[in-house]
This record gives structure tokens, sequence and C-alpha cells, in this order.
């Protein structure tokens, strides 16, 4: 039996929500292991919706859920979130909710810092959710971050405070900001503590008595592999790695614990913020994606940017984040197009590539090649079978597997839960 890692194969937002969702309910324990609350995952039980950004999506059927050493983690975002689940009934507890105590915290500073960045960049702007998460992994790295297990020794954090706000002050100094308030900033911390403390622990050992008793743990990815800080569309990434590797390093569990990745894509492709996208159609064809696929942000709301499949960027994805299986989802969203697109590979100038460069402006300068498949007129919305698949449908979805060199284990076909055709069970395996 498989302990199962999701992420996205894409820029995020691949629909992984409901997926997530559907293993969630059938893992002991489900993990997150990057990122922080730039996620958006929305989950549909019943008539609720939820909309979480920091929480595992296990939390909201009680199911044992880990915030990972490699989340980021804005202290009064969780608060805020498990205060929002309550009010929708789902309570969390330090039995179904359990956080690393060495998780980087995301300060109020932190936030200031991102959006005082984006707004200075103007064209350049990477377009962030702006929740401080890339300078919280700054800190993280440049070693002076304030971690969880800090919240219980609040009185000896003056050597790491007098690092921290040097670093800021001096940032902050540039932007005309004043100071940070060191006495105000440790009152809040002291105030929240109460809220996280309950939930501190170290969960590598959690996780590892889990799979010494041969639990099945759900790694939850957040973002997409195209986002990922190494193999993305770099500088328009976010600060963490998105690949199913993470789910060993970002959680306290060694790199065999993974055994099925699931990579989530879109039958077509999106990106929100900005950064190079080579099969973006600026015209009426994406905007009927947009429109039929509802192709807006859940954290953000912004409009996301709509184009065809591009099977170079999804076998790159595959490749690096070893990919087991795809969830194709949303193909009704190319039900009635008379045509329909599949970039096959790049020319940049008098070369024809078959991967994406790691140069960006040549990865914004690529033309990408197409192959044109025909489209299919009938619906194939809440299709549960092969058979209630229109041929040509089929078809597109096998030239996919080829393409990317990985095969599809599972089709969505609306957000409805049941609206799925599996092929391969990834916890069976
Ligand atoms: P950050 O993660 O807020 O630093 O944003 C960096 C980039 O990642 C921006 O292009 C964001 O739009 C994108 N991003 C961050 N989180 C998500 C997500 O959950 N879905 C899609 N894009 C995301």
């Amino acid at each position: 039996m498989a302990n199962v890692a999701v992420i996205g194969a894409q820029w995020g937002d691949e629909g992984k929500g409901k997926i997530v969702d559907w293993l969630a309910e059938r893992a002991d324990i489900v993990v997150r292991f990057q990122g922080g609350h730039n996620a958006g995952h929305t989950l549909v039980v019943g008539d609720k919706t939820y909309k979480l950004s920091l929480l595992p999506s296990g939390i909201v059927r009680g199911t044992p859920s880990v915030i990972g050493n490699g989340v980021v983690l804005d202290p009064w975002a969780l608060k805020a979130e498990v205060e929002r689940l309550r009010e929708q009934g789902v309570v969390a507890t330090p039995d179904t909710l359990m956080i690393a105590d060495t998780c980087a915290l995301i300060l109020p500073f932190h936030r200031d810092l991102d959006g005082l960045r984006e707004d200075a960049s103007g064209a350049g702007k990477i377009g962030t959710t702006r929740r401080g998460i890339g300078p919280a992994y700054e800190d993280k790295v440049g070693r002076r971050a304030i971690r969880v297990c800090d919240l219980a020794h609040l009185d000896d954090l003056g050597p790491q405070l007098d690092r921290l706000t040097a670093h800021h002050d001096a940032l902050r100094a540039g932007f005309g900001e004043p100071p940070i308030d060191r006495e105000a900033l440790v009152a809040e911390l002291r105030e929240i503590a109460g809220f996280v403390l309950p939930f501190a622990a170290p969960v590598w050992r959690t996780l590892n008595e889990a799979r010494a008793a041969g639990k099945r743990i759900l790694f939850e990815g957040a973002q997409g592999v195209l986002l990922d800080i190494d193999h993305g569309t770099y500088p328009f990434v976010t600060s963490s790695n998105t690949i199913a590797g993470t789910a060993a390093g970002g959680s306290g569990v060694g790199p065999g614990a993974v055994g099925f990745v699931l990579g989530i894509a879109k039958a077509y492709t999106t990106r929100v913020g900005s950064g190079p996208f080579p099969t973006e159609l600026a015209d009426e064809t994406g905007e009927r994606l947009g429109v039929r696929g509802h192709e807006f942000g859940t954290v953000t709301g912004r409009k996301r940017r709509c184009g065809w499949f591009d099977a170079v960027l999804v076998r790159q994805s595959a490749a690096v984040s070893g990919i087991t299986g795809i969830a194709l989802t949303k193909l009704d969203v190319l039900d009635g197009f008379e045509e329909i697109r599949i970039c096959t590979g790049y020319r940049l100038g008098d070369e024809t590539l078959d991967h994406y460069p790691a140069h960006a402006a040549e990865q914004a300068r690529v033309v990408p090649i197409y192959e044109t498949m025909e489209g299919w007129s009938q619906t194939t919305a809440g299709a549960r079978s092969w058979a209630e698949l229109p041929a040509q449908a089929i078809k597109y979805i096998r030239r996919v597997e080829e393409l990317i060199r990985c095969p599809v284990t599972l089709v969505s076909t609306s957000p409805e839960r049941e609206d799925t055709i599996l092929v391969r069970d990834p916890f069976a395996d």
C-alpha cells in the first residue's frame, strides 16, 4: 500500500481540492509540506463549501491533519481560518491538527514587505499573493526566522530579534517605512502564542510512527511544479519547492515515504500572476476557456490567464516530480470546441525544442508548435466512465498521455466528487 503525494503539474489551480478531498477521506493522516496561506483549496462536501488556504484538507472530515516544517505559518491567518471553519461546524483540536514546532513564522512585516516590493516593481512585479510568503522563506534561509517553538520561549528571543529587526529595519528604511516596534511585536506574539502552542508538536515523530503502523499518509502539495523555486518559471515562481520530493523534507520522513505521486493537470492551462505562458490565448478562445472554467483565483479573486494544454511543460513537470499518474481535470470545459490544440514543442529562433529552456528571456520568447485535434460537440460533463465519453475526447486523453509520457489515472468531469473516471486507485498500489 502506497502513501500518496498530490501535487499540481502546472501553475497551480488545477482543481486539486476535489481530488485531495476524495483521497483525504480515505487517508489516515493528511500533511501539508510547503507553501503557506497562499494556497487556495476549495472543498465541496455535501451542501457546504469550504475554502482552505493553510490547513490541510483532511481537517474538514476530521482526519488528523499535519502542517509540516516546510510550511511558513502566519499564526494570525491560522487563527482566522480555524475560527472560520468552526463557524461552519468544523472544530480543529490538538488531536486533529498538529503543527511542526520547527515551522518558520510569517510576521506582519513580511506581509508589508511583500506588498511594498510588488508595488515598487511596476511591470516587473511577480504578482504574488502579498501574504508575506517570500519574505518569510528568505528569513528562514537567512537563519533569522522566528519559529513556532520560539513562541514558548519569548523571553529568550533577544539575539534572534536583533538579527531579524536589524535586517528588516534596513529594508524598511529603504522604503521609507518606520523601524519595527519590537515591544509591540513581542506583545502580539505573546497573545497569539496561547492559540498556536497547543497544536505545536514534533510532527516528524507522529508521521514516522504512523508510517511504522502502516497508516495511509496523504501529502498535500500546494501551488504547482511550474511555480517551483528551482524547476519553475524563475523568477515568476513561489518561494518553495513544490515538487513531490519536498513531501519528505518538508514533513520529516524519509524519501521512500512517498509511494504514488498523483500530478493534477487541467485539460488546458491557466496561470495567475505574471510570468511566461507560451500557450496563453489573449483572444476570444482564451476568454471562452476562462468563462466556461470559472477561472478566477480562490485566494485573490484575480482573473486567471488561459491557454491550450502544453504537453511540453507537463512532461517536464512529470519528470522532475516523479509523477506516477496524472489526474486530468476540467475536461468538460473543452466541450463544444470545434478544434482543440495541444502544444508539442517550441520554436526558439531557428531551433526546435522538446523542453522548456531555463532562461527567463528564452522562456518568454519560445513559440509553441501546435498539433490540432478535432473537438467534440457532445457533453462530457458528469461522465463517470469511458463509455460516457465521446470518442474524440478519449482520443484527446490518449494523445495527452503519449505526449507527456505518463498515464492518465483519473479524469474529472465536473466539480462533483462522483463525476470522476478512476483508472487506477493511488492508495491501492
Ligand atoms: P507567492 O507564493 O505569494 O509569493 O506568489 C508567487 C507566485 O505564485 C505568484 O505568481 C502567485 O500568483 C503564485 N501562486 C501562489 N500560490 C498560488 C496558488 O495556490 N495557486 C496559483 N498560483 C499561486
